[in-house]
Parts: structure tokens; sequence; C-alpha cells
């Protein structure tokens, strides 16, 4: 496997346990609201209030988390791994890049953000994105006067990346899925696109998910266990 080129995909279960709530729990809500009352365009054009309250405490929520010994493990992939890799999160969440901060080195994590960034901010008007850490729902305008949203992809917007997400998977030997209910497309085709590539593909997570079957291989358990025993082999001399 040395010098494999590898796609790595994550979703909500690698934060679970740095408690961080998943998106698809029992009662079918998140965080008490459903999805299509706070993660459609259409739900922000009905009550900006509402939808930017929702994420300024989900970006507030982030200062009473930390990364765990998965984000730690992926971190250390990407510092040590020789080949390609690409970590392709549908995290909101800033757990992957705090793991990564001061063990990859100068150079920025070989990380993408597909659904957006909680601590980002986006202009509805000329779409630059901004840092941010603080509450959004009472932001001054952007310089062009436009009104500054939250930078998440909602459900019928273009998932950030894609052009550059799907050249890695054409081009991988290893796919794997870490903590993903497979839901969510675009994401969740990922798996057939490596397959036409002719990679393996492994998927880690706590239960059976719904593009389970698509997979080589399913390892069921914790992120925190499964990943660290994953890239511990990997790394392996
Ligand atoms: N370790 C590994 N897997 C876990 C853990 C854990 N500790 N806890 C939960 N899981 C698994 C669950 O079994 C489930 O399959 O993580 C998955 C989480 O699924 P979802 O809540 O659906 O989250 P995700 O797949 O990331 O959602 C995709 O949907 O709402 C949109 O844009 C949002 O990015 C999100 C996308």
């Amino acid at each position: 496997m040395t010098g494999a080129r590898i796609v790595v995909l994550t979703g909500a279960g690698v934060s679970a346990e740095s408690g961080v709530p998943t998106f698809r729990g029992p009662d079918g809500l998140w965080e008490g609201h459903r999805v299509e009352d706070v993660a459609t365009p259409e739900a922000y054009a009905r009550d900006p209030v509402l939808v930017q309250r929702f994420y300024d405490a989900r970006r507030a929520a982030l200062g009473r988390v930390a990364p765990n010994a998965a984000h730690h493990a992926l971190a250390r992939l990407d510092r040590d791994w020789p080949g390609d890799l690409l970590i392709v999160t549908q995290n909101v969440d800033d757990l992957h890049d705090r793991a990564a901060a001061g063990v990859v080195g100068d150079r920025p994590p070989r990380l993408l953000h597909m659904h957006g960034e909680l601590r980002s901010a986006l202009c509805g008007r000329c779409n630059a994105r901004a840092p941010w850490s603080g509450d959004l729902v009472a932001a001054d305008p952007c310089d062009c006067g436009g009104r500054l949203r939250p930078d998440i992809v909602w459900f019928g917007e273009m998932p950030y990346a894609m052009d550059r997400i799907e050249a890695a998977l054409a081009t991988c030997d290893l796919f794997v899925s870490i903590g993903t209910s497979g839901n969510v497309y675009p994401a969740a085709g990922f798996v057939d696109l490596a397959h036409r590539a002719g990679a393996a593909t492994l998927e880690l997570n706590l239960d059976a998910s719904a593009g389970s079957a698509a997979f080589d291989e399913s390892r069921r358990g914790p992120a925190s266990v499964l990943v660290p025993a994953w890239v511990d082999a990997l790394l392996a001399p």
C-alpha cells in the first residue's frame, strides 16, 4: 500500500465521540429541528433569524468540544502518508482542522470541507467567504452590501470542490468512508466512483449504513477505535 493514492470521506460519526450530535438521530430531528426548517435556502429565505440563530449556536458549541482519537489519527495520516491523500469531510465543525494544526507542519492540511464550515461566513450576494468566530445574526453586511449567511452547503446547493474530489476519486487506489450514513448525495456516490477507478473500498462505521453493501469491506465500531487502528496498520513499516 505504500504510496497508494487514498481518498478518505468523513461524516458526522467521526465527531460523535467529541460530543457533536449526528444528523439522523432516532427521532429524525437535528438538535430539535427538522432539517428542512434550518438547512435549506428556502428555510433561510422564510426565517433568516431562526436559521442564523441555529448556526450561531452550533458555532458557539465548537468551543466546548475537542478533536477525538479519530481526528488525531487522520491528522497523523496526513502528516506521514507519502502518497497522494485527500480527506474530504461532510462535517462543518473544525475538528479535523484543529487536530491537524501543529501536526502537519506549515502546509495546509490535505482536507476539504465539501459542505462548508461553521467558522466561515458567506456573502449571499458576492459569494466572498471569510473566517468567522462569533454570531452572524446581527453581523454588519459584507463590503459589497450583501447579507452574510452561514457558509454551509444547504440541501439543494452545490457542494464545494466537486471537481477536485471527483478527480481524486477517479485516480485513487483506496477509498475509505468513516462515520457517514450514506444517505446524502453526492457523497453517497463516492464509493461507486472509486470502484469505477478500480480502487479498493473500506467502510468504518458504528452501524450498517445505507451504503455498506457497496464496500469491499465494512468494519463496525466506534471511530475512535477503528480509525487509529486502520491508520497504525497503514503506517506500520
Ligand atoms: N463512530 C463511527 N460511526 C458512528 C459513530 C461513531 N462513534 N457514531 C455514529 N456513527 C455513524 C452512524 O451509525 C451513522 O451511520 O455515523 C453516521 C452518521 O450519519 P448521519 O447522522 O446521517 O451524518 P452524515 O452521514 O455525516 O450526514 C451527511 O447530511 O444533513 C446532511 O449536510 C449534512 O453533512 C451532512 C450529511
